[in-house]
């Protein structure tokens, strides 16, 4: 294999079109200059060769740039050229050098000749550059090229191609428009994966919050899923009310997180088999001052906060904690709010029996204008009256 070469800091080389005369690929790039030696003039960037191994260093973060021709001269000029705008150059003088270096290390542009030797030309590299490293953009130079050239390395995957010779500056352009797009695919991508752990964080603490609410439910068996029917009711209203994706989102996971701020309430008091007194409902008041004060310092929770504080104001203002009234609480808490209050009265307690279908929407109507207003009210009965499962009388097992 041949050992690769980085030039870095080269100064211009000259034009190139000026092909020499009985060189091997016909009006092909000169390699008069590069071949020169590497001695700066004295007003010159000093220039400086190096042969390593390609376990290479980026000096300046313009990118890396794998050169692959069979003339040395060729080569070194590139490497002269693209080396004095800052790029890493690495050269390699036939395909099966240029493939064994692509499995070694990662580059942002790949600059082939299409004659080649030995068994695989410009063309087959191209084909492992798109296999090995489908983002890396391929620029082909060829002496001889046609229509057909051109169309058949473009519909391969090639970036971009030159007939020899060329102006460098032509190339300059390319390679740049290569690497900037390069970049701005990992830049892209980089956002895509910060974006994806984002959500995937999001949705682990949006599960275990639910996971919480779920805890307190279970510690009562009248309470048992008392917030995933909460939940899926709401979310079924929400439906047929026709509300925002966004919106039912919120009213299907607010649903879950309603009740978390009992969190704080003691089991004693969630427990207790009778009717609670008054000193014990003060205690059970202040659960939705406690869901709210937990799910506002995280950012992701905070949609949910309304449905939290609020879910037991009523629309005549004599709800808690803020006394809001009408339109001062956001829909989403109404939809919450109702589903709620109809589990509840159709759930098992025990100092009471679950209401049946008929008494739970007689029991809601009672409270237009004071816990609801009545075109809410109106909805959801109508909504329950014809929903096959709420017919059924008894809800605790209801699958929405
Ligand atoms: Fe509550
Ligand atoms: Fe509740």
């Amino acid at each position: 294999m041949t050992a690769p070469t980085q030039v870095e800091g080269a100064p211009l080389p000259m034009n190139l079109r000026e092909p020499r005369s009985g060189q091997k690929k016909g009006p092909s790039m000169s390699s008069e200059h590069a071949s020169a030696p590497l001695s700066a003039p004295a007003n010159r960037p000093i220039v400086s060769v190096r042969v390593s191994e390609p376990a290479v260093v980026h000096p300046i973060g313009a990118g890396t740039i794998l050169i692959t021709d069979d003339e040395p001269g060729i080569r070194a000029s590139l490497c002269l050229f693209l080396g004095r705008l800052g790029y890493t150059v690495i050269e390699a003088a036939d395909a099966d050098t240029a493939v064994e270096l692509l499995g070694r290390q990662r580059f942002d542009l790949v600059l082939s000749d299409i004659a080649l030797p030995g068994t695989r030309t410009g063309l087959d590299l191209l084909a492992q550059v798109k296999q090995q490293q489908p983002d890396v953009d391929v620029i082909l130079m060829t002496g001889h090229m046609d229509v057909d050239f051109a169309i058949n390395a473009i519909k391969r995957g090639a970036t971009d191609y030159f007939k020899k010779p060329f102006l460098f500056d032509e190339l300059k352009h390319a390679v740049q428009r290569c690497i900037e797009r390069r970049r701005l695919l990992e830049k892209a991508r980089d956002l895509e994966r910060l974006q994806s752990r984002h959500d995937a964080l999001k949705g682990v603490q949006r599960e275990f919050m639910v996971s919480l609410a779920a805890m307190i439910d279970a510690k009562s068996p009248y309470t048992r899923a008392h917030s995933e029917r909460v939940s899926a009711y709401a979310r079924h209203f929400g439906t047929v009310l026709g509300i925002s994706d966004r919106e039912l989102k919120i009213v299907t996971t607010g649903g879950r997180l309603h009740d978390i701020g009992k969190l704080g309430t003691p089991d004693s008091v969630i427990n207790k088999p009778g009717r609670l007194d008054a000193a014990e409902w003060e205690i059970v008041k202040q659960h939705p001052i406690c869901g709210a004060q937990l799910l506002e310092p995280i950012a992701m929770m905070r949609p949910y906060v309304p449905i939290v504080r609020s879910h037991h104001e009523n629309f005549d203002g004599s709800g808690y904690p803020d006394r809001l009234k009408g339109d001062q609480i956001p829909l989403t808490v109404q939809i919450v709010k109702i589903a709620d209050y109809y589990d509840a009265i159709t759930s098992d307690r025990p100092y009471r029996e679950p209401m049946t279908l008929r008494e739970a929407c007689d029991t809601l109507t009672s409270e237009i204008g004071k816990g609801f207003s009545d075109p809410l009210v109106t909805a959801f009965v109508a909504m329950l009256q014809s929903a096959p499962w709420a017919s059924k009388g008894a809800v605790g097992d209801v699958q929405l």
